[in-house]
This record gives structure tokens, C-alpha cells and sequence, in this order.
């Protein structure tokens, strides 16, 4: 089960411009399946209303007139005490500021200083405001009480400035909220690698030869990790989409620089899971300049690239916490003999069978349909579910395996 379902998170919204951002921030959690409370302050509420939110996650959205109305008395002890996250996006300098001190004087603040759970802080503010003593002294004293702030980022700011002082993207948010939820789960202390994506093998200065693969179930993968809290290392071909929030991402373009950074990290790795769709072939010769037209159609002659989890496989006596290894197996044809061949020849723990030839799985498509095949040749036929689904199935055999 994903570490979002069903957790309880108080979301405060302060007065900002920013505030129209934490409205995404509140759907998409709850897309993730959170109970997200939001409690605004009345500055939070000039900028958006109490309805946008319980709009989008279903649930009432508290606010300053709550405070003095029939459940007062508690109100705010019964939000803080279910909750098991508390994050302020966005957070203003005066927020921030009464919360250092420890003022209580409207219902998010008094909430604060009663909630026994985490707190995740979004800064939104203008460059010299973050900038100034009084606010940077705060953000230490929150820092060393243990909180965690997130940002503020550099760019445009409401002011007209560029600076130091808007709030991080929801994206970044929820990330971190994953890393919160999840550090103390199964997969804490240990390190997972995890690679993505087609690599390219180099034509010419300019060409590559690469494949569909869109890298989607690799970064669900790592993402699932970390909300098992792992520490992760993702080995990404170039792929359209944003590094998970906490990962250590080493970009590499060719099968053979993703070789050399999967050994590297396996050294101290306790897990592999090679989602990467890495080149079977690649060109003889990479020409230096570009090819040119007018010199005909060029023959290009292919060769093997190196096979990373065959040679992972031969090098695991000196990979000494390398404890599970597992693959995937793209196949449009005898699926499960395919992969179980590959299970055995790659010397893996387990590998996915993915049927790439269906419409609604594999490369590109938000959604997968894999049988995990093991050594000790027990099997799990998975239904159709999203990629985030399979990488969650993934990593609770990882942690079984690990225990
Ligand atoms: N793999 C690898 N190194 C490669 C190619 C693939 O480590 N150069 C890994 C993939 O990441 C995957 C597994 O091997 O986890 C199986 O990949 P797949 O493409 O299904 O099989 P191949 O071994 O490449 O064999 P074939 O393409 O002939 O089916």
C-alpha cells in the first residue's frame, strides 16, 4: 500500500500570493489518497476561499471563525493529534515567526503548538524578507527543533523582484512529504539503485540510436523506495521526467556509462532493480563529425553492448550488502519462458515479465501488467495497475527479501 493512503495531513494556508498553489498541493495529495484538513488564516483566505479546498479533497476546510465557534475548545487538539503530518504551504515571514516563538494566536498557529506529528514548511515571501536576520533566525530555531523547510526558491517574485522567496512547486512538496511519511519504513538505512530509461548509443556527434522505453516505471520504482525509506540511487538514460525529491540521480546517456555507474553504486548497495531498457546493441564506430549526406547513405555496423545485470552477476562475490538484484523482462512473445530463462541466466533474485505488446502495458502507458517470477520459482500474476502500483508490489518483495 502506497505510505499516502489513508495518513491524515494538516495543510495551513497562509496569506500569499502563493496560497493558489497549495490548492494543487491539497489535490494532489489527496489524488494520492491522503485526508488532507486544510486550516486557513484569515490572511490565507483573502487570497482563496475555504471552498476551493474542500473542493478538491472532499473534506470541510477549517478556518478562522472556527476557532471561536461550538467545538473550539478542541478543535485544534483533535486536528493535531490526528494528524500525522503538519505542513504550512505557504508559509509566511509572520508565520513563520510566531511559530518559532511558540505564539499561538489564531487557529493554524494555536494547532501548531498543540500537533505532536512532523512539521514541513513551504517559505513564500519577498527576497529580502527571507533574507533578514530576524526571519533567517527563525528558520534555524525550527530547523533544530527538527522541523523541515522546504525551499523558498529562487525566481520571480509578486514584488516585481527576482530572488530568493517563492514558494517550491507542489511537486517538490509532495516529494517531501513522501520522505517524511516514509523514514522510518522498511527499507530505512538501506541503499536501493534503481536504473531508468533507454539509454542512446552514439551514431555521430548529433545521432542516437535508443529505444520507447519513457522511464516511467523506473522513477515509480525509486519513488516507492524512498517512501520505504531508502536511501536511493537513481541511474537515469535521458528521460522527459522530473528526478524523485531525495534521490541521488547519476544521468548517464550509453549502456556502457550505465555499466560503470551501476558498479560504482552496487559497491555499497544492498539492492539492484534494473528497469532500465538498456541497448542490446550499439554502433562499431561512433563517427567523430557529423554524417554528411552528400557521402551516401552510411552502412552502420552494430555490436553487443555490455549486459549490466550478467555483469553485475559475475562481479557480486565482491559486492558484499548486494542482497537482491531483480530485472525486467520485455517480451512480445512466450512471455513466461522468456523470463524465466532470463531469471536463471542473469543470476537474478526476481524478475518482472512485462508483455509489451499489449496496448495497456509496458513502454510509454501509465499502466503495467507484470508476473513477478523468483528464484525459488514462486510466482505472482499481477493485474493491470498503475506503474506507482507495480513499484510498490516491487519494493515490498525487496524489503521481504532484505528482512
Ligand atoms: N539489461 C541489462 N543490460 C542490457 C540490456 C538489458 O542489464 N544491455 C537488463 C534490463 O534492464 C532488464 C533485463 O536485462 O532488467 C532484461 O532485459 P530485456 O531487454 O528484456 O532482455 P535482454 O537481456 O536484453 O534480452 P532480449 O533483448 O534478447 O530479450
Amino acid at each position: 500500500m502506497s505510505v499516502f493512503q489513508g495518513k491524515h495531513i494538516l495543510l495551513g494556508v497562509t496569506g500569499s500570493i502563493a496560497a493558489y498553489k497549495a490548492a494543487d498541493l491539497a489535490s494532489k495529495l489527496t489524488q494520492e489518497g491522503v485526508l488532507v484538513d486544510v486550516i486557513l488564516t484569515r490572511a490565507g483566505e483573502s487570497f482563496v476561499t475555504p471552498l476551493t479546498f474542500q473542493s478538491v479533497t472532499g473534506r470541510r476546510a477549517y478556518t478562522e471563525k472556527d476557532l471561536w465557534g461550538s467545538e473550539a475548545h478542541v478543535l485544534h487538539v483533535g486536528l493535531g493529534r490526528e494528524a500525522n503530518l503538519l505542513v504550512i504551504a505557504p508559509c509566511t515571514a509572520d508565520t513563520l515567526a510566531k511559530l518559532a516563538h511558540g505564539i499561538a494566536d489564531n487557529l493554524l498557529t494555536v494547532t501548531a503548538l498543540a500537533a505532536q506529528c512532523p512539521l514541513l514548511i513551504a517559505p513564500a515571501m519577498d527576497g529580502g524578507m527571507f533574507d533578514h536576520p530576524a526571519t533567517q533566525e527563525n528558520v534555524a530555531k525550527l530547523k533544530e527543533r527538527g522541523a523541515v523547510i522546504v525551499g523558498p526558491a529562487e525566481g520571480h517574485l509578486a514584488s516585481g523582484l527576482s530572488g530568493k522567496g517563492r514558494m517550491v512547486e507542489p511537486f517538490e512538496i509532495l516529494g517531501n512529504v513522501r520522505l517524511l511519511l516514509g523514514r522510518n519504513g522498511k527499507l530505512a538505512g538501506k541503499k536501493v539503485v534503481v536504473t531508468a530509461g533507454g539509454t542512446q548509443e552514439p551514431l555521430d556527434p548529433v545521432r542516437v540510436l535508443t529505444n520507447h522505453s519513457s522511464g516511467k516505471q523506473g522513477y515509480a520504482i525509486a519513488e516507492s523506495a524512498l517512501a520505504s525509506g531508502a536511501d536511493v540511487v537513481l541511474v537515469t538514460a535521458p528521460t522527459a521526467l522530473s528526478a524523485p525529491v531525495g534521490a541521488c540521480v547519476v544521468r548517464v546517456q550509453s549502456a556502457e556509462d550505465m555499466l560503470n555507474a551501476v558498479l560504482e553504486e552496487c559497491k555499497d548497495a544492498d539492492a539492484l532493480v534494473m528497469a532500465a531498457a538498456a541497448a542490446d546493441f550499439r554502433p562499431k564506430n561512433i563517427a567523430k563529425d557529423k554524417l554528411k549526406k552528400r557521402d551516401g547513405i552510411p552502412q552502420i555496423t552494430l555490436e553487443a553492448a555490455p549486459d549490466i545485470l550478467k555483469t553485475v552477476a559475475g562481479q557480486r562475490s565482491g559486492m558484499k550488502r548486494l542482497k537482491v538484484v531483480a530485472g525486467f523482462a520485455a517480451e512480445s512473445q512466450s512471455l513466461l519462458e522468456n523470463a524465466s530463462e532470463k531469471l536463471k541466466s542473469k543470476n537474478l533474485d526476481f524478475i518482472a515479465a512485462n508483455d509489451i505488446s499489449a496496448k495497456d502495458a509496458g513502454f510509454e502507458v501509465e499502466t503495467n501488467r507484470v508476473t513477478l517470477l523468483f528464484a525459488d520459482e514462486s510466482r505472482e500474476a499481477l493485474p493491470l495497475m498503475s506503474k506507482s502500483e507495480v513499484a510498490e508490489r516491487i519494493v515490498e518483495h525487496i524489503s521481504r527479501l532484505l528482512e
